[in-house]
């Protein structure tokens, strides 16, 4: 069974914790892939639930065009997980942002995936408030990508 952890923050309107769901979703279309899923606003993972995780998807508002501080915070404590000795690097990822018409701290998020060389299964998704329709099935291919990736790993 491999395992995929959703590091999310949401906090204003849920729009990103709805985003995050619709991952998880496609996540859940495979049988051999388990999920944890996390709110980072509220709950900061602990160094061995990241090591556990196969792969990542990894959401944020856009705040002041760059990620919320939870999943600031989320890279932060990675790359301390990474110093002291776990495995938390080089796995699969895909990350998704919700925005209020802007959506460019999606660059930062990609960023810091990429200096803890995180390989991306996908293009990241964005969408402004709320997913509709269009953005939730891009939602949910990207969680059935990111489970395809983990499977082949
Ligand atoms: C402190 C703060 C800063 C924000 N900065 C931006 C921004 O720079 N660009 C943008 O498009 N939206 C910005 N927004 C809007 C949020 O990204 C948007 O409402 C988002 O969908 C909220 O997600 P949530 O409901 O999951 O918390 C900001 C919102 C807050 C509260």
């Amino acid at each position: 069974m491999k395992k995929i952890l959703i590091a999310y923050h949401s906090q204003e309107k849920g729009n990103t914790r709805k985003l995050a769901e619709l991952v998880a979703r496609g996540c859940k279309e495979f049988e051999d892939v388990a999920i944890d899923m996390v709110n980072v606003y509220t709950i900061r993972v602990e160094p061995e639930m990241m090591e556990r995780a196969d792969g990542y998807a990894l959401g944020s508002p856009d705040y002041f065009s760059y990620m919320a501080g939870g999943l600031k915070q989320f890279f932060d404590d990675m790359c301390l997980a990474d110093w002291a000795g776990k495995k938390v690097k080089s796995k699969p990822y895909v990350a998704f942002m919700t925005h209020g018409g802007g959506g460019s701290g999606i660059k930062s998020i990609e960023e810091l995936a990429k200096a803890m060389k995180l390989t991306q299964a996908a293009p990241p998704v964005t969408c402004k408030g709320a997913p509709d329709e269009a953005a939730a099935k891009l939602a949910v291919e990207l969680g059935k990508k990111l489970a395809q990736a983990v499977l082949a790993t």
